[in-house]
């Protein structure tokens, strides 16, 4: 029989949860993954049903296919806090928009992350994280890791590759952070409306007649705009937002996350501190195995879709989990350890099909530097507080913390 969201079941599970440990699911998800089939009924916040994908071969399968939609604006997208709610009216980011409008948007900008121009960031990165590194060992120890180096990497490269300038970066890390954690509706939409009015000046300026032309993706996206005469500056303005955000709270929280859970394990820490040639295929387990954008996969069904013995019928929302698919034991063997010799790469932690992460080239050439780096010039490098203590992030926004006591 396949199994629809109306046959009659117990209250299914609350979800998202949040972790207890850094780098451990929470044991609602392992309960989850313990169950037979790879699509399993969730309760939502909001007291709504949606389905959870815990299979890696689903969620692939799941993520490919054009019966499902980014819309966020659909009332079946499946909100995982108020948060989600406080967007639905905005003007949306090519993130949720679907084919056929989502492909010219998102070649708008693809050309500066391809692998040829990312790589030609790399002396400018390494100069970056050198930089930051400098100060944090003058000041220290111990030292803040989250805000003396972990978010001010990512931030100032973003900012470099879209020309925004760097000098506002209280006010833009502040408004981002509280874009991406706030549970408050009103909260939310008040940090996406000082985003949106900050970024809208910025492309006026990049478009003021008589301006000498602008290094940078906004300027570079204010001129095609001006050239096509098709995207209107709301949408410019959508998506310089979430290149912005995603550009450095992503890369922050996997810095620290990574951190946190290389000391964890003394081993695999021992491996790649004897042998940094490993570190690429490090960065690719720990995407793997933090999968800190784990609440990304949300989308909801346009027409019917049967899978796994499942009915999602349209209209239904379909939360497609990385952290669960990235721990199917059909896809990696003894999914829950950390093995930094593992061939990790075909992971979920960028997700797949047409929305798979933009920014992973970057992602990775900045994570490889970093991680390199940090332990070459800080060898002792250490937590300076029980893990246990420190504060996580809750289940519904991206995974990491907001302080990370270290010292060396
Ligand atoms: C370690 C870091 C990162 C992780 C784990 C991550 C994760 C993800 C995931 C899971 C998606 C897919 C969302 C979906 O299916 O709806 C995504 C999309 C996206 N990411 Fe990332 N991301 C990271 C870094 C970055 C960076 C550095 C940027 C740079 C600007 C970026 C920009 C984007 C954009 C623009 C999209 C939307 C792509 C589209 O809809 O076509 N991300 N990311």
């Amino acid at each position: 029989m396949t199994e629809t969201m109306t046959t009659p079941q117990p209250e299914p599970p609350g979800f998202p949860s949040d972790r207890t440990c850094p780098y451990h699911l929470p044991e609602q998800y392992n309960r989850l993954r313990d169950k037979a089939g790879s699509l399993h009924q969730v309760t939502l916040y909001d007291g709504r049903r949606a389905w959870v994908v815990t299979g890696y071969e689903t969620a692939r399968a799941l993520l490919a296919d054009p019966r499902l939609s980014s819309d966020r604006n659909h009332e079946g997208f499946p909100a995982t806090s108020p948060r989600q709610d406080g967007l639905r009216d905005a003007e949306p980011a090519f993130i949720g928009l679907d084919p056929p409008e989502h492909g010219p948007r998102r070649r708008m900008v693809i050309k500066d992350f391809t692998v040829r121009r990312v790589k030609a960031m790399r002396p400018g990165i390494e100069q970056i994280v050198h930089g930051f590194l400098d100060e944090m060992i003058a000041s220290g120890p111990p030292a803040d890791l989250v805000s003396r180096f972990a978010l001010p990497v990512p931030s100032m490269v973003i900012c470099q590759l879209l020309g925004v300038p760097y000098a506002d970066h209280d006010f833009f890390q502040d408004a981002s952070r509280r874009l991406v954690q706030s549970v408050d509706a009103a909260e939310t939409r008040a940090a996406r409306s000082e985003l949106a009015d900050y970024l809208d000046d910025l492309v006026a300026d990049v478009q003021h007649e008589g301006r000498e032309p602008r290094e940078g993706l906004l300027a570079s996206m204010a001129a095609e705009q001006a050239a096509q005469g098709t995207v209107r500056r709301a949408e410019l303005v959508s998506n310089a937002i979430l290149l912005l955000v995603a550009g450095h709270e992503t890369t922050a929280s996997m810095t620290s996350l990574s951190v946190i859970t290389l000391l964890g394990n003394p081993e695999q820490h021992a491996a790649l501190m004897a042998d940094p040639s490993l570190v690429p295929g490090a960065v690719e387990e720990l995407l793997r195995y933090l999968a800190i954008a784990d609440v990304a996969g949300g989308r909801v069904a346009k027409s019917d879709i049967e899978i796994d013995g499942r009915l999602i019928r349209a209209g239904e929302g379909v939360l497609i989990s990385n952290s669960m698919a990235n721990r199917d034991s059909s896809a990696f063997e003894d999914p829950d350890t950390l093995d930094v010799r593992r061939a990790a790469r075909h992971h979920l932690a960028f997700g797949y099909g047409v929305h798979q992460c933009l920014g992973q080239n970057l992602a990775r050439l900045e994570l490889e530097i970093i991680l390199t780096t940090l332990f070459d010039r800080l060898p002792t490098l250490r937590l300076a507080v029980p893990v246990e203590n420190l504060t996580l992030r809750p289940g519904t926004t991206i995974q990491g913390v907001d302080a990370l006591p270290v010292t060396w």
